[in-house]
């Protein structure tokens, strides 16, 4: 009898036995130094990092959510600002927002890439914001100053930037991406004339080394990139207690450095990172080819100005949750990224925000399925993923047999 292979929604082993040997000469390098805190492996990384997003400086940080609070106040939103972003992103986004004293309000997503719609932020601009006397903008909702943007490269794909930056100029507004999920994610800027790479683009751009993440630390860490010298002397010092020189506080900061040896451990993952990044590609591309014109699912989207690294790899189908049951039966992994939109979670709930306010988001909350992806991912393991999705799928009824469009299609309504 066949016993049928179990897959798991990612494999954090296997990279690291693969490095086992140079991922411990790093720790062994930083107990014969004591080279714990801050030192040379953490310049290396920063150094190496910012060459591989084609920016002059990064930062590294304690963790994602602390780099993308940094680069924020770092930009200059102040207490009491509006900061723009999606309701589709893991919370850290917003409680980054929150916790450098702003507010985030919401702006929905679109339907096929999941991405900020540029649609929606320019009717948002237009409609739901004034100029007060001083010439700032104000949002209608709650009567404060519209600052800054957080577009999020969800699931490893860039938002149009382009798009973004166009508008964030036009009235006066920062960007500041939230590229956690997007390590080398590429964006054929028309502006520019050249493929840009995630964190390149805004003013400073937010990286978590989370250990599921492209590019994975062994623990906690983060870092900003940025083009702006002084946005990055702003975030050294907010990182180090707000300190210029050894007790010389200029502000009060944060301890938010990044420990050397996640540096170092971060440092040696990097040169494989644009390796692994053409693997999940590669999957995501095989993944494409094997579920194409099973009309139950709907596949990613990547527009042609983008080139995703797949963090995740999303699929949309109306039984989500049977599915998942079903893929569960078999031993297969599968997660939901992410299941409630921000703007109905509980811990929003003072923003008094209604499911009809942001419907795509919500709707897309409801169908979508993260499906096993990581580099190592084999051949055999993404054949039996599909299989058994097609053996779910089979037993849908067909709608379009009933004379029903199914709402998968891609001419879907989002009103
Ligand atoms: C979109 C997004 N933003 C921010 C973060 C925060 O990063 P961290 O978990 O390193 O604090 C994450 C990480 O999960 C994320 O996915």
């Amino acid at each position: 009898m066949r016993i049928p292979i179990s897959v798991p929604f990612l494999d954090l082993v296997t990279p690291h036995v693969e490095l086992e040997q140079e991922l411990t000469e790093v720790f062994r390098q930083a107990l014969l130094t004591a080279g714990f805190i801050g030192g040379p492996m953490v310049e290396k990384f920063e150094k190496g990092f910012a060459a591989f997003c084609g920016v002059t400086d990064a930062i590294a940080i304690s963790n994602g959510t602390d780099a993308l609070r940094f680069a924020i106040m770092a930009c200059g939103v102040r207490p009491g600002d509006v900061v723009l972003t999606v309701p589709h992103t893991f919370i850290a986004t917003t409680e980054a927002i929150s916790q450098a004293g702003a507010t985030p309000e919401f702006i929905d997503i679109d339907e096929h890439t999941y991405n900020i719609s540029v649609e929606l932020l320019e009717r948002f601009l237009k409609e739901q914001c004034t100029w007060d006397k001083s010439k700032k903008l104000i949002s209608r909702r709650n009567g404060r100053p519209v600052t800054a943007i957080v577009p999020v490269h969800l699931y490893g794909q860039m938002a149009d930037m382009d798009s973004i930056l166009r508008l964030a100029g036009h009235y006066g507004l920062t960007v500041i991406e939230d590229a956690c999920q997007a390590h080398g994610a590429g964006y054929f800027s028309q502006r520019l004339n050249r493929w840009m790479k995630a964190g390149s683009m805004g003013r400073a751009a937010a990286f978590s080394f989370y250990p599921g993440k492209n590019l994975g630390a062994c623990g906690e860490a983060g870092a900003v990139t940025t083009n702006d010298f002084e946005v990055a002397d702003k975030i050294r010092i907010l990182r180090d207690h707000g300190q210029s020189k050894k007790y010389y506080h200029e502000v009060e900061g944060y301890n938010g450095r990044l420990d050397a040896i996640q540096a170092g451990l971060l440092h040696t993952k990097l040169a494989h990172l644009a390796n692994w990044n053409n693997q999940r590609r590669d999957h995501a591309a095989e993944y494409n080819r094997l579920l194409a014109g099973e009309e139950a699912v709907r596949l990613p989207y990547e527009p042609s100005w983008s080139r995703a690294v797949y963090h995740l790899y999303v699929i949309r189908t109306e039984d989500r949750d049977g599915m998942i049951d079903h893929l569960k039966k078999v031993a297969i992994g599968t997660g939901i990224h992410y299941p409630i939109p921000l703007h109905l979670q509980k811990a929003y709930a003072s923003l008094n925000y209604r499911s009809a306010d942001l419907p795509v988001a919500g709707r897309v909350a409801g169908e979508i399925l993260s499906l096993p992806m990581f580099p190592q991912l084999t051949a055999g393991q993404q054949a039996r993923v599909v299989e058994e999705i097609l053996a779910f799928t089979s037993r849908i009824p067909s709608k379009r047999a009933e004379g029903r469009e199914t709402s998968l299609l891609p001419t879907e309504q989002t009103a």
